[in-house]
């Protein structure tokens, strides 16, 4: 199954100061979803924002909220961030002991489902659990902060876990790391979301926005030929 090329910036390189404005100017330069990097300063070693800050943003556009929620325990706020507009909900396998159930309540609250992998954690992590997510999220830097390298040992991950999923309908996304460089490298491996912060939100216009998203999905879309 093919999904389209997906770019979705990380509103985590924007400026806080103006948030709203920052997710309409990125939509109109050529978003498709927009990246929301929920941190707890437990799970990961910093701290951004929740569910009370996206639902301010939630009136701001319709384009897709994809919710990455490094927190630990994730379960007692997955109602919350549902009920902010959230549309994907990202838990990671890391963050505790019971992931399948994680990704229920995720379905019972009528939302999408992904699952997240840190660098180090194999894809086996996620065997048992392909029939309930709709999206596998591969971090191709260490979570926490924006603008790290991205890692080259996760091309070979990406590439295991497109064949694991076979057919299933699961998008994979990576993010970290994302530039016009390094784009063409998840998507060879069978990545289809790209998410990018510091390579988009840079410039803080929506002609540099808009050259940044296009440049990465030049590179996405010539290296699936
Ligand atoms: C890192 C976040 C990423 C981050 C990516 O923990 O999950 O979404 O914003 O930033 P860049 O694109 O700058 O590597
Ligand atoms: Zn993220």
């Amino acid at each position: 199954m093919t999904h389209p090329i997906r770019i979705a910036p990380s509103i985590l390189a924007s400026n806080f100061s103006k948030l709203g404005q920052e997710v309409r100017d990125v939509v109109e330069a050529g978003a498709d979803w927009i990246h929301l990097d929920v941190m707890d300063g437990h799970f990961v070693p910093n701290i951004t924002f929740g569910p009370d800050v996206i639902k301010s943003l939630r009136p701001h556009t319709d384009a897709t909220f994809d919710c990455h929620l490094m927190i630990s325990p994730a379960d007692p706020y997955l109602e919350a961030f549902a009920k902010a507009g959230c549309d994907i909900l990202t838990v990671h396998a890391e963050a505790g002991p019971h992931l399948h159930r994680s990704l229920q309540i995720v379905k019972s609250l009528g939302k999408k489902a992904g699952v997240s992998l840190n660098p180090a954690t194999p894809e086996g992590a996620i065997e048992y659990v392909l029939d309930s997510v709709d999206l596998i999220l591969v971090m191709t830097v260490n979570p926490g902060f924006g603008g790290q390298k991205f890692i080259h040992a996760t091309e070979e991950k990406i590439r295991r876990i497109k064949a694991m999923v076979g057919d299933r309908p699961i998008e994979i996304e990576v993010d970290g790391g994302i530039t016009p460089e390094t784009a063409a490298l998840p998507v060879k491996a069978g990545a289809n979301v790209l998410v990018a912060g510091s390579a988009v939100f840079k410039g803080d216009s929506v002609e540099t926005y808009r050259a940044a998203i296009e440049a990465i999905r030049k590179s996405a879309e010539k290296a699936r030929g």
